[in-house]
């Protein structure tokens, strides 16, 4: 009887134990979800600096397969974009060509004085 109970309480313990774990996993997994990746800038000695916001793209509806792997990698500076790239539609110009999103003739939109 006394074994039978105590048996009981440790196993409930244990699974109130496993529910608490498992919303704080959730929470901080939501947590983390609505920060969302982070700005990535592009430093630009002659036009001024261009920030990228994962934010604005993911708010027109983008998601990460739309860019990643295919165009970028998932690191700041790693796929080695240039403006000579994208001009030729490369990199950001798959999407800023005019038709997608505003054309690379807009150079203000990107570069930030
Ligand atoms: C419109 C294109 C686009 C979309 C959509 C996009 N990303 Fe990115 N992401 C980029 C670019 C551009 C970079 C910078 C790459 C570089 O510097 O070479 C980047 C970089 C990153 C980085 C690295 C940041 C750092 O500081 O090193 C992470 C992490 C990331 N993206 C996650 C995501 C996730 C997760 C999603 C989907 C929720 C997503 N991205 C959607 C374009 C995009
Ligand atoms: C997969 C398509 C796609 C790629 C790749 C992409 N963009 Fe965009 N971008 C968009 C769309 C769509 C919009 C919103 C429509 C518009 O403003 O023309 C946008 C909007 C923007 C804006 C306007 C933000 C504002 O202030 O409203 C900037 C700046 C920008 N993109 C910069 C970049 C840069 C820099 C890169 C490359 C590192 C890039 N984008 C790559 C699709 C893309
Ligand atoms: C869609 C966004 C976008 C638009 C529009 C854009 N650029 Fe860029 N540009 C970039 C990004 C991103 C880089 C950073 C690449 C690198 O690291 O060199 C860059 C880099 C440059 C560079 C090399 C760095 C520097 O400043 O010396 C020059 C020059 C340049 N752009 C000129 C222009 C001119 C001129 C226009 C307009 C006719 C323009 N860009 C329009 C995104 C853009």
């Amino acid at each position: 009887m006394m074994v039978k109970g105590g048996g009981n309480v440790r196993f409930t313990k244990i699974l109130f134990m496993l529910v608490l774990i498992a919303f704080l996993g959730l929470f901080l997994h939501n947590l983390i979800q609505a920060a969302g990746p982070p700005d990535v800038t592009f430093t630009a000695k002659t036009q001024g600096d261009v920030t990228f916001k994962h934010s604005v793209h993911l708010e027109k509806k983008l998601v990460c397969k739309d860019c990643h792997l295919g165009i970028f990698k998932m690191k700041k500076g790693g796929s080695g974009v240039t403006m000579d790239a994208i001009n030729k539609g490369e990199f950001c110009g798959k999407c800023h060509n005019g038709q997608k999103a505003f054309a690379t003739t807009d150079c203000a939109k990107c570069h930030k004085k």
